[in-house]
C-alpha cells in the first residue's frame, strides 16, 4: 500500500493529531447502521420499453452516449446542464457505479468531482487506485433537480443504458457505491449495511456470466456519518485484495 495515501486519507477523515502511543476505538459502542428506505420493485412501461430499445442498438460507447443525449423520455434531461456519461478507464475490467450527478457533476459534465468526488478519490488512491484504473459512472446520467432523491421510474428509464454501458465495457468487477445503485443492479431491497463488505453478483443481460460486485457505503454517506468510515475502509481493503488476487 502506498503509506502517503494512507495518511492522506486519514488526514481527510479528520485523523490530525496522535492522541496515544496505542491506537484505541473511539468509536465503540456504534449507533445502529441507517437502513435503506425500502422501495418498491423498479416499474416498467412504455417509455421504458423505449430506453432499452434505444440503448440496446448502441454498437459502441460513443454511440449509446449519443443515443443518451438524444433520449426524451426522462424528465430530468430537461432541467439538467450537462449529460454525465462517464469518466475514467473503459478498458480497466473495474467500474465503479454512484447514484447521481450533483451541482458540480452537472455543470462540469464528469461524474464524482464534488465534495464526494474528492473524498472517493482520497479513499481510492489509499489503495492504489486512480481513475486511468477504473470507470466511473451513475445510475442516472442526469442531475434530479436540488439533489431530490430520483423516483423508481427514473431509475427504471435510465438503467437500459447503463445495462448496455456494462456489456459494452465488458467488466471483471463493479464497485456499488451506495444503496440506490446496489438496489437498481441487484434488485435487492436490503439495507446497505447488511450487503456491503461482500461481493456478490450481478447479472447483466447481454453479458454471458454475471459480474462480481463489491456493495459498499456512498461517500456522500460518509461524509456525514463518520462511523461508517471504519467499514467502508473495510470494504476497500476487500477490493484491494481481490483486485490483487
Ligand atoms: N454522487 C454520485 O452518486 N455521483 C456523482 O457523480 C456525484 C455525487
Amino acid at each position: 500500500m502506498d503509506a502517503c495515501a494512507a495518511l492522506r486519507l486519514h488526514l481527510a477523515w479528520g485523523v490530525d493529531e496522535a492522541l496515544a502511543t496505542t491506537p484505541r476505538d473511539q468509536l465503540t459502542p456504534l449507533p445502529p447502521p441507517l437502513e435503506a428506505v425500502a422501495r418498491p420493485g423498479i416499474p416498467e412501461d412504455g417509455a421504458t420499453a423505449r430506453a432499452w430499445k434505444l440503448a440496446n442498438s448502441a454498437a459502441t460507447r460513443d454511440e449509446l452516449r449519443r443515443r443518451l443525449a438524444d433520449f426524451d423520455g426522462c424528465v430530468l434531461r430537461a432541467t439538467a446542464t450537462n449529460l454525465v456519461f462517464a469518466d475514467g478507464n473503459p478498458d480497466a475490467g473495474l467500474v465503479l457505479i454512484g447514484e447521481a450527478p450533483g451541482a458540480e457533476e452537472d455543470r462540469s459534465g464528469l461524474p464524482f468531482v464534488g465534495p464526494s468526488g474528492q473524498l472517493l478519490d482520497t479513499m481510492l488512491a489509499s489503495i492504489g487506485l486512480d481513475r486511468r484504473k477504473f470507470l466511473i459512472t451513475n445510475i442516472l446520467p442526469w442531475r434530479p433537480p436540488g439533489n431530490r432523491t430520483p423516483t423508481d421510474q427514473e431509475i427504471a428509464l435510465c438503467l437500459p443504458f447503463l445495462i448496455r454501458h456494462l456489456v459494452l465495457l465488458r467488466p471483471r468487477y463493479v464497485l456499488l457505491l451506495g444503496a440506490m445503485a446496489t438496489r437498481a443492479l441487484t434488485g435487492t431491497t436490503q439495507g446497505i449495511s447488511r450487503l456491503r463488505g461482500r461481493w456478490t453478483k450481478v447479472d447483466v443481460p447481454g453479458l454471458p456470466a454475471p459480474v462480481a460486485a463489491l456493495p459498499t457505503y456512498h461517500p456522500a454517506y460518509l461524509l456525514r456519518t463518520a462511523a461508517a468510515k471504519r467499514d467502508a475502509w473495510r470494504d476497500l481493503l476487500l477490493l484491494r485484495r481481490t483486485l490483487s488476487s
